[in-house]
C-alpha cells in the first residue's frame, strides 16, 4: 500500500487556498485552482500518465500499456476504467471533499505498480473541474458540460460574485472558449467510472466500518429568489412607506425550514446578496438562493412550488439554476465492488460493506445520468461534518479508502484469461451518451 505516496501529495496540498477559517478556498479556474491543476499534471507527469484536458478543461491522465492508443483500445472493446474526483472547494469548505478522492487514486496507480500490477485495460485518474458551483452557481459543471447537461451557452455566460463571465475567466486561465462543449470523444474512452469520496455524514462512524459504496443521490437543486424593494433613508422612512426587499427574504428563509420539515426534505438558504447592501438603508434587493434535496423527488419539486407561490405573491422572481433528478447507481456494480472489498478493507475478517444513499451531488451522479456506468466509494468522516473545515477522515481510514480503490481497480481492469477486457466490466453500447 503506498500510505507514503498518499501522504506526501495530502502535505503538498495543505497550503493551497487554506484560508483563515481553517478551511480552504479553492473556486473554479481561480489562481489557487490554476495551482491545483498544476499540480495534478505534474503529479501525472511524475508517474508517466499520459495527460488530456477535455473540451471542457476536466483533466484526464491515462495509464496504458496495451497496444496502440487509448482510442484503440476502446474501439477493440476495452473501454477505460477512470477514477477520481476534484480538487475545487465550496467556501471555506473542508480539506477532503474532493481532493480525498484525486489523490487516493494517484495513490492506487503507485499501489499497482508497486505491486506489479498493469491494467488490461487503459485506467485514467481524473481531476474534474468546478464540481462545487460554487463560483459560478452551478455544481458539477465540469461533467454536466462533458455530458451535455449544461449547454457551453448557458455556461459561459453565467457570471460570478463580482460579475466575470465563465467565458472571461476561461479566457483568464489560458482557454479558448469557443472550445467548451460535450466531448463525446472523452466520454467514449471510459467505461466504468468509481469516485472515492469522504462521506458527509456519520453513518460509517456508527457502523464501525472504514469504507461502503454507494447506492444512490437524492434529487436536488438550486433556485435563485429575487426579491424587489425600495431604497429608502433607515430613520426616516416610516414604516408603512417602506418596500424593504428583505422581509421577502425573511419569509423565504424561515419557509424553507417550515416546508422542508413537512415535505420531509431538507431546504438551506446559505447565500444571500443585499443591494445597496448598508447598514441604514433599506434593502432595494434581495437574492437568495435556495438548494433543496430529498429522498423523494415529488417532495421536493412541491417543496419548491409552495415556496415559488409565497415568494411569487411578495413580488419575487424565480429562477431554476440546476436540477438533479434521483441518480441510481448501477446495482451491479455496486454489488460487484462490494464483493471485492468483503475483506480488503483493512480488516482480516470478512466485512459486510455498507450500501449509504447520500444527499450530496457528485460527478459520479452526473456521469451515471449520462449513462456511464458509475460508483462511488465513501471513506468514514468522524466528524460527520462536511463543507466546512470541520470535515475530516483519519489518516488511517484514508489510507484504507487507497487500498479498497486498489482492490476495486485491480478487479475492473483484469484481464480474461485470453486476453479478454475484464470479464464483468461494464460496458456501454456505442452512441449510448
Ligand atoms: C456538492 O457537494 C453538493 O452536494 O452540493
Ligand atoms: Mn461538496
Ligand atoms: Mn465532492
Amino acid at each position: 500500500m503506498s500510505t507514503t505516496t498518499f501522504d506526501a501529495m495530502w502535505a503538498e496540498l495543505e497550503p493551497v487556498g487554506w484560508a483563515p477559517s481553517g478551511g480552504y478556498r479553492r473556486f473554479a479556474w481561480s489562481a489557487e485552482d490554476l495551482t491545483l491543476r498544476e499540480w495534478f499534471a505534474a503529479e501525472c507527469a511524475r508517474r508517466g500518465l499520459d495527460l488530456t484536458v477535455d473540451r471542457v478543461g476536466n483533466q484526464w491522465a491515462w495509464w496504458w500499456d496495451g497496444p496502440g492508443t487509448v482510442d484503440d483500445a476502446v474501439a477493440a472493446g476495452r473501454p477505460g476504467v477512470a477514477i477520481g474526483s476534484h480538487l475545487d472547494s465550496v467556501p471555506d469548505g473542508g480539506a477532503f471533499d474532493g481532493p480525498l478522492g484525486v489523490v487516493s487514486a494517484l495513490a492506487t496507480v503507485d499501489a499497482l505498480r508497486a505491486a506489479g500490477v498493469t491494467p488490461d485495460v487503459p485506467l485514467a485518474v481524473v481531476n474534474f473541474v468546478d464540481e462545487e458551483g460554487a463560483r459560478f452557481g452551478i455544481a458539477c459543471a465540469g461533467s454536466r458540460v462533458l455530458t451535455g447537461q449544461l449547454s457551453p451557452e448557458r455556461a459561459l455566460a453565467l457570471t460570478d460574485a463580482d460579475g466575470t463571465t465563465y467565458a472571461e475567466a476561461l479566457r483568464a486561465a489560458g482557454r479558448d472558449p469557443d472550445e467548451l462543449g460535450p466531448d463525446e470523444q472523452t466520454l467514449r474512452r471510459v467505461g466504468t467510472f468509481v469516485e472515492l469520496h469522504v462521506e458527509q455524514g456519520r453513518a460509517l462512524v456508527d457502523l464501525g466500518t472504514p469504507v461502503a459504496v454507494a447506492s444512490d443521490i437524492w434529487p436536488h437543486g438550486r433556485w435563485r429568489f429575487d426579491f424587489p424593494g425600495e431604497a429608502n433613508h433607515a430613520g426616516t422612512t416610516r414604516l408603512e412607506d417602506r418596500r424593504d426587499a428583505m422581509l421577502g427574504y425573511a419569509d423565504l428563509v424561515l419557509g424553507a425550514r417550515h416546508v422542508a420539515t413537512q415535505r420531509g426534505c431538507v431546504a438551506t438558504v446559505g447565500k444571500v446578496a443585499v443591494t445597496p447592501g448598508g447598514v441604514n438603508a433599506i434593502p432595494a434587493h434581495v437574492t437568495g438562493w435556495l438548494d433543496a434535496r430529498g429522498p423523494q423527488e415529488d417532495q421536493v419539486r412541491a417543496l419548491v412550488e409552495e415556496l415559488t407561490g409565497r415568494a411569487g405573491e411578495l413580488g419575487a422572481e424565480v429562477t431554476r439554476e440546476s436540477w438533479t433528478p434521483t441518480t441510481r447507481f448501477d446495482t451491479d456494480l455496486a454489488d460487484r465492488l462490494r464483493g471485492v472489498l468483503r475483506g480488503a478493507v483493512g480488516t482480516e475478517t470478512p466485512v459486510s460493506v455498507p450500501v449509504l444513499g447520500t444527499g450530496a451531488g457528485h460527478d459520479a451522479g452526473i456521469l451515471a445520468t449520462a449513462g456511464v456506468p458509475s460508483a462511488m466509494l465513501f471513506v468514514r468522516n468522524p466528524t460527520g461534518v462536511s463543507h466546512s473545515p470541520a470535515e475530516h477522515a483519519e489518516r488511517e481510514d484514508c489510507h484504507a479508502g487507497v487500498e479498497a480503490l486498489t482492490a476495486c481497480v485491480r478487479d475492473l481492469t483484469r484481464g480474461g484469461p485470453d486476453g479478454e477486457p475484464a470479464p464483468g466490466v461494464v460496458r456501454r453500447a456505442d452512441g449510448d451518451v
